[in-house]
């Protein structure tokens, strides 16, 4: 049987990870969030005592130990890092931007993008990130750039904390958003740029449910 994929890229905070959530509810499809699986290896350094950015051979070398597995259970997508689920613990600011820090080294990429090929090949999927439909899945049956301006997206990402009950502070997020809107189009292991194909969904001004409706009508169009 051939599965239906489809790719969601775009920068920090554009709604990727619940839309896609939201959509993949809706269809029956497993959502994957490879976002999560950065966040886990950045915290996976973090916990070893491992400077991202300044030690990045001793960083590579421990790779074979980075044992990352992602479950679904009642509540979604769960992440596990040695075998405890951090599915929280990497949602904090200090773990975001070890994700970005961590997502330029070509090693740690390869070894998650392997992980994430062989996950689409046994189900239909919906899987977000930042290099899915130009790497990962350059074959997806829908390839979609979702979008927002900067104010929107920090916007959006304070409400999301503080309704959670996590500290937040307006500028810090917009700042990380920025920063992380360079990093990770301007590096060289697969930038975050719009795919051959892609449909570019910017969602500023768009309600939530607006833009789940958009993405499952442009996926059932492919079904
Ligand atoms: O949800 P948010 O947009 O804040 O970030 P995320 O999707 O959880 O991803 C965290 C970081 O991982 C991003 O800033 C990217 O640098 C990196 N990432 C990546 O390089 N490639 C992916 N496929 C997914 C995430």
């Amino acid at each position: 049987m051939k599965y239906i994929s489809a790719g969601i890229d775009g920068p920090a905070g554009a709604g990727k990870s619940s839309v896609s959530k939201a959509v993949a509810g809706k269809l029956g499809f497993v959502y994957i969030d490879t976002g999560a699986m950065y966040r886990a290896a950045a915290l996976f350094a973090m916990n070893n005592g491992i400077d991202i950015v300044n030690e990045r051979e001793r960083l590579i070398s421990s790779l074979d130990r980075l044992d990352i597995a992602i479950k679904y259970t009642d509540d979604g997508q769960r992440v596990f890092l040695d075998g405890a689920d951090v599915s929280e613990t990497i949602r904090t600011p200090e773990v975001s931007v070890g994700a970005s820090n961590i997502a330029v080294i070509p090693e740690v990429r390869e070894k998650l993008v392997a992980m994430q090929r062989e996950m689409a090949k046994h189900d239909n999927v919906i899987m977000d990130g930042r290099d899915i439909c130009t790497v990962v899945l350059p074959d997806a049956d829908v390839k979609i750039f979702l979008t927002a301006s900067v104010e929107e997206r920090a916007k959006r990402r304070y409400k999301e904390m503080t309704e959670k009950g996590m500290d937040a502070d307006f500028e810090e997020i917009k700042r990380d958003i920025e920063y992380r809107d360079k990093n990770d189009s301007e590096r060289d292991a697969s930038p975050l740029k719009i795919a051959e194909g892609a449909a570019v969904v910017d969602t500023t001004g768009l309600t939530f449910d607006e833009v789940v409706e958009k993405l499952t009508a442009m996926i059932k169009e492919k079904m």
